[in-house]
């Protein structure tokens, strides 16, 4: 069994990620990541809440640890290509959390 290169999760069961279209983030990376052939190496995970309601929809890729927010279908093919194949951060996606 291989380990995969990149795990992501998707916020789509919290308060706030689904009512802000979550789902269909998670649809289109899990589409898109098949018909590339990266099955095997990208894996894409439904999450609970990530506790950054209101953000959303928020995704997170490990292992970097890179943390996105207010993700829509149209940021997919963004990043895919620079983060989950080419190892780069999709900076103005990037989610900055607020200091308690
Ligand atoms: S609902 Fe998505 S982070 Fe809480």
């Amino acid at each position: 069994m291989t380990v995969f290169k990149k795990h992501v999760f998707v916020c789509t069961s919290g308060k706030t990620c689904a009512e802000q279209g979550s789902e269909a983030v998670c649809d289109k990376l899990k589409e898109k990541i098949k018909e590339m052939g990266l099955k095997k190496s990208i894996r894409i995970n439904k999450s609970g809440c990530l506790g950054q309601c209101g953000f959303g929809p928020m995704v997170v890729v490990y292992p970097e640890g890179n943390w996105y927010c207010q993700v829509s279908k149209h940021d997919i093919d963004e990043i895919i290509e620079k983060d989950l194949i080419g190892d780069k951060v999709v900076k103005q996606l990037v989610y900055i959390p607020e200091k308690d």
